[in-house]
């Protein structure tokens, strides 16, 4: 890391006062120097050791400085500029590089042009995107900017080596650097983080303006609490905030209020419909946030741990790694969601568990294409497919809901999505990833798609080197991984491709790129996959052939065109399997899992369980939108060890992790091979599997492509014994490393545990099972789940 000399800090607040603290702890410069108006926030920074030298005057740190960070209220911007052009800003390497703090850059570019006659080039503006409702230099911290995002906005004519040198300073506090047109910046600020902390002052003090409310204080809830938090931030600052950045304030405030409009004419015409539509989107949109933040934590979580701050600073506001890295993640507040999961229970109830995941992506991406109005019920509302909605939506795409499983998709034909403002994230969700990169190769405009920590992680070449085989240009980052820079214009030739593994993401992404391709694009898959694409496909009228063994062969011809259908998701077969395995293995049990989608690419878990000697029988088996769904009736038995077929890994790939819970409480060896796959999935879910078992007691050993476990499991079912069942498992913490499927998988497990089991990372269950933390308990399973929380300020 380069350093720098000296640095001066202008304004020794929370900002400038963090900054001070941060950049010192982490020695990218030699000595801070600080100034400050206020004495005593002067003294305060050096006994708290934030500083080194503590300035009588603002010439006085010039002098001495190579970098000035101006950390004072916007208004005081100008005032400050006036001096320091009083005196020479001649450094060592040419001029003395200046940067600011200010959240409204065009205020800062204002100031400048006054009092320098133009924006020097030795300028940086900068912003971070991190705060606190407490201020002073009291409350600096040198966590502050960990992980957050700093913006900064150079000119046409910034100096590059100084725009170098004020990253480096942000980028050794931690921060996450970016830079931004500078009027753009302001109009993003203004609606993210004024427009909040101007709504939430306005409503503190309209309502204790009112003598009648005075009982809110009293019996404000969590809703007021949190929708208010950020009105006990600093006046001054905000007052400079609403005069700096009045422009892109005004234009926001007017916006929001025509929103408000709406929403208010919707109450008085009691117009359930739109009020519907303005929450259903409100939430889902609030929802794809809470995963983008997610990903920020997960970009917290790779902080190096415990290694000791360097220079022998001391002072409170001096952390080692281990300290910022607990900090940060509670100042995020969005915190990692923890099961604990009560030994013991059994599993009764009618349960409908959520929609098809599969089903639900796929039907927002050919309702969004297709000519007319689709509607869908029994959608999926999990982060996953509600973040390809979110995606389609971003392409203008008007899409209704989901409320209580409804979405009703106006489609826009197969030419008719737009480009959307910025990259498409699609949080944790591959099969979004896989399928859309099929879709978006064939537009006329450029897309990026990202995802979060885990997806950034899996591999894409699977379908990013059939693509380009058949014309397409993406570019990924090393090993084929996200993000996918995806280059419109491209025509694409059909190809005949044999997929070298037996996925369904990959033989999907290719149909729905076909159909837009030249000719007739054709894959072979080596086994069973599932095959909801041409089942859908057919169902939106697109013409698909199929044949080989097992359906094998999909083909498409380019040029057709998709017509608008109802869709009817049924229940999901992979969230259905946890409580499948839960009633087989906890005595006592019998429960109906209803309307279950039962295809047969899909259905392995069944004839797995059975040949394990699960109790299984189907009812009401009918077919449903060209999807075969059923009740499935499972009561508890004596499970006992297998060698799984080869033939049915495809057809149970997402259950395996919960199987393994059945082969642990099984009599005698299970035996799972040819499933490699397993390994590139949310996570490693062979080895984060037999982890998690061989903690809690399981002789339980992971085979290069599968896993072999010795079940120690006899059930009472036939042993008779009246004082309840024996337990199987010990109680301990298991890491589900974040991956839906191993967090529910565990928390089965508990149903014949000794012990607490407390699994760690479980926020991503709601990826695929919202509530299934609810259902479960519902059923009898005994689950507390510790809270996450809200985002903290900035
Ligand atoms: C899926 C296909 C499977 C599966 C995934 C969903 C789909 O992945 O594991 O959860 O919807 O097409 P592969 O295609 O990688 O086997």
């Amino acid at each position: 890391m380069k350093t720098v000399d000296t640095l001066l800090v202008v304004g020794l607040g929370l900002i400038g006062g963090s900054f001070a603290a941060a950049v010192k702890s982490a020695g990218a410069c030699r000595q801070v120097y600080g100034y400050d108006l206020d004495k005593a926030s002067l003294e305060e920074a050096k006994a708290l050791g934030i500083i080194d030298h503590g300035c009588q005057s603002l010439a006085e740190g010039l002098a001495a400085a190579d970098v000035i960070m101006l950390a004072v209220p916007m208004l005081a911007m100008k005032p400050v500029l006036e001096e320091l052009v009083q005196c020479s800003l001649d450094g060592s390497l040419g001029k003395k590089v200046i940067t600011d703090a200010g959240s409204s850059k065009r205020a800062l570019l204002d100031a400048a042009l006054e009092v320098f006659g133009e924006m020097p080039d030795y300028l940086v503006p900068g912003h971070p995107i991190a705060g606190s409702e407490k201020s002073g230099v009291g409350a600096a911290k040198a966590n502050l900017f960990q992980a957050h995002d700093v913006i900064l906005t150079p000119l046409e004519n910034t100096d590059a080596l100084a725009l170098e040198t004020v990253k480096m300073l942000w980028e050794s506090c931690g921060a996450v650097v970016t830079d931004m047109d500078l009027y753009h910046h302001d109009e993003v600020l203004a609606k993210t983080s004024h427009l909040p902390h101007f709504l939430a002052f306005s409503l503190v003090d309209t309502l204790a303006g009112n003598p009648d409310n005075q009982d809110i204080f009293r019996f404000a809830a969590g809703g007021f609490r949190d929708f208010t938090r950020i009105a006990g931030s600093d006046p001054i600052m905000w007052h400079d905030v609403a005069l700096g950045n009045n422009q892109a304030v005004l234009e926001a405030l007017d916006e929001f209020t025509e929103g408000l409009q709406v929403l208010r004419q919707a109450i008085i015409e009691k117009d359930s419909q739109s009020l519907l539509g303005i929450f259903s989107r409100a939430q889902s949109a609030r929802q794809h946030f809470s995963s983008l933040l997610e990903s920020r934590k997960q970009r917290v979580n790779t902080l190096p741990d415990a290694s000791v701050v360097s220079g022998g600073l001391s002072g409170s506001v001096l952390l080692e790694d281990h300290e910022i890295k607990k900090e940060v993640m509670e100042g995020m507040k969005e915190s990692t969601q923890a099961f604990i999961v009560s030994p013991g229970g059994a599993i009764s109830g009618e349960l409908r568990v959520p929609g098809d995941k599969s089903i639900s992506h796929r039907s927002i991406m050919l309702g969004a294409l297709a000519e007319g109005e689709t509607v869908i019920d029994g959608f999926l509302e999990g982060e996953d497919a509600l973040a390809t909605l979110k995606a389609f939506r971003d392409m203008g795409v008007q899409i209704d809901g989901p409320y209580q499983g409804k979405v009703t998709i106006q489609g826009v034909g197969m030419h008719g999505l737009k480009q959307p403002e910025g990259p498409l994230y699609l949080g944790n969700a591959g099969t979004a990833m896989r399928l859309m990169a099929g879709l978006m190769a064939v537009q006329s405009f450029d897309v990026t798609l990202t995802g979060d920590h885990s997806l950034s992680g899996r591999p894409m070449n699977r379908v990013v080197d059939p693509l380009s085989q058949m014309g397409a240009t993406i570019e990924t980052t090393e090993g084929g991984r996200p993000p996918l820079k995806i280059k419109g214009g491209s025509r694409l030739k059909g190809i005949e491709y044999h997929l070298p593994m037996a996925s369904a993401q990959v033989q999907s992404c290719l149909l729905l790129a076909g159909m837009y391709a030249e000719g007739e694009t054709v894959t072979v898959a080596p086994g069973i996959v599932r095959d909801h694409t041409n089942r859908m496909l057919s169902g939106f009228g697109y013409p698909v052939s199929v044949s080989g063994d097992n359906g094998c062969r999909v083909a498409i011809k380019g040029g057709s065109k998709l017509t608008a259908a109802r869709i009817d998701v049924p229940s999901d077969v992979s969230s259905a399997a946890f409580f499948m395995v839960a009633a087989s293995i906890a005595e006592g049990s019998e429960v109906r899992l209803s309307h279950v989608g039962m295809n047969p690419t899909r259905s392995g878990v069944v004839e797995i369980l059975q040949l394990m000697g699960a109790d299984i029988t189907l009812e009401n088996e009918s077919v449903v939108g060209g999807e075969p769904v059923a009740d499935l009736i499972v009561r508890s038995a004596q499970l006992k060890g297998i060698d799984i077929p080869e033939r049915l890994v495809p057809i149970a790939i997402d259950e395996f992790p919960v199987l393994f819970v059945a082969a642990a409480c099984a009599e005698g060896r299970t035996l799972l091979t040819g499933a490699h796959e397993l390994r590139v999935k949310e996570s490693d879910r062979i080895q984060a599997m037999a982890d998690g078992l061989v903690a809690l007691g399981i002789d339980a050993q992971p085979l290069p492509d599968g896993m072999m476990i010795n079940g120690s499991g006899v059930s009472p079912v036939s042993s008779g014994k009246a004082s309840g069942q024996k337990p199987v498992f010990n109680g301990g913490t298991i890491d589900s490393h974040g991956d839906h499927r191993i967090a529910m998988s565990f928390a089965v497990a508990a149903l014949r545990a000794k012990d607490d089991i407390r699994i760690l990372d479980c926020a991503n269950v709601a990826t695929s099972f919202p509530d299934f933390a609810g259902l479960a308990n519902r059923a009898g399973m005994r689950i507390v789940v510790t809270e996450g929380f809200e985002d903290g300020p900035c």
